[in-house]
């Protein structure tokens, strides 16, 4: 069983990709719809959030846990992998995984492995545009790990503080169309008017209304799509791990939550009418 986890709807995204990628494969996700968002939170409740929710899917019986959350991936994956995994009692047999590096390889066009600029990534100067939330952003791992790779590529961040909340919270889409215009804007109004060549939406809620950022974006600018990039890679992972693909009892996907599932399941549906029967987490 591979585990997903978010701080709610936003790894849903991933989830649906996962699910429809790998059909023979099982899968839990869990959203912490009792604390999202996560994004203006501090690093330590992000990190304590996080662990939490990863052993409550290792207590699932997902031996593999997808981090589907940038905010958790960039603030806690690190001293989750390195730190805090191999002092637990799952460190001989279960493994956590990030968003960021699939997302940053498909943006820079180099493998995870390759932290050297090599051509003609070392000559690229195109211009990427990187919506997050307060945490992603301010953690800047997407701008040093894509500068890595590729030096002379112009980034531009921009924070989205409300958009994972309102996404959250099931606000109208006219209310979602203002916020993605008004951050859309300021994106472009710091890139100094320059249309970017690639845009990432670095979040996972993001996708839900990818719509309106292609509506917004200058036409030119492509949207990298993370789901697909995130599915890629666990498919090549897998392949290097095949320890995690289970013992072939193909079960029905399941979704989990920390919230009350009587408030989360209409808001869900909006996004993704066919959502799979949400539980409430019983604690093991
Ligand atoms: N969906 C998450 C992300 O990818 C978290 C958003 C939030 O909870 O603020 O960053």
């Amino acid at each position: 069983m591979i585990g997903v986890f978010d701080s709610g709807n936003g790894g849903l995204t991933i989830f649906r990709e996962l699910t429809t990628r790998f059909p023979h494969l099982s899968f839990t996700y869990l959203g912490d719809h009792a604390n999202a968002p996560y994004g203006n939170r501090t690093s330590q409740e992000i990190l304590r959030l996080t662990r939490n929710g990863v052993e409550q899917l290792f207590q699932q019986d997902c031996r593999l846990v997808i981090l589907a959350c940038n905010t958790a991936t960039a603030i806690a994956a690190c001293t989750l992998q390195h730190q805090w995994l191999p002092n637990s009692p799952y460190r001989e047999t279960h493994n956590i995984l990030g968003i960021i590096a699939p997302t940053v390889e498909v943006a820079t066009q180099t493998p995870w492995a390759t932290k050297e600029p090599q051509y003609p990534q070392a000559t690229n100067t195109d211009t990427v545009a990187i919506f997050g939330t307060v945490q992603t952003v301010s953690s800047n791992v997407y701008a040093e790990e894509i500068a890595k790779r590729c030096p002379h590529v112009n980034i531009v961040q921009q924070a989205c503080p409300h958009l994972a909340g309102v996404i959250e919270h099931g606000a109208s889409e006219r209310e979602l169309e203002e916020l993605v215009h008004d951050y859309v804007q300021e994106m472009l109004t710091r890139s100094g008017g320059t249309p970017p060549h690639w845009a990432v939406l670095g979040c996972t809620h993001y996708p839900w209304v990818r719509h309106l950022f292609e509506q917004y974006l200058p036409e030119t600018t492509r949207v990298l799509c993370q789901p697909k990039a995130v599915a890629n890679s666990l498919e090549f992972y897998l392949k290097r791990h095949p320890e995690y693909l289970g013992d072939n009892t193909i079960a029905q996907p399941i979704v989990l939550t920390t919230g009350a599932t009587r408030q989360i399941r209409p808001t869900l549906q909006r996004y993704w009418p066919e959502v799979p029967h949400i539980k409430q987490l019983r604690r093991a």
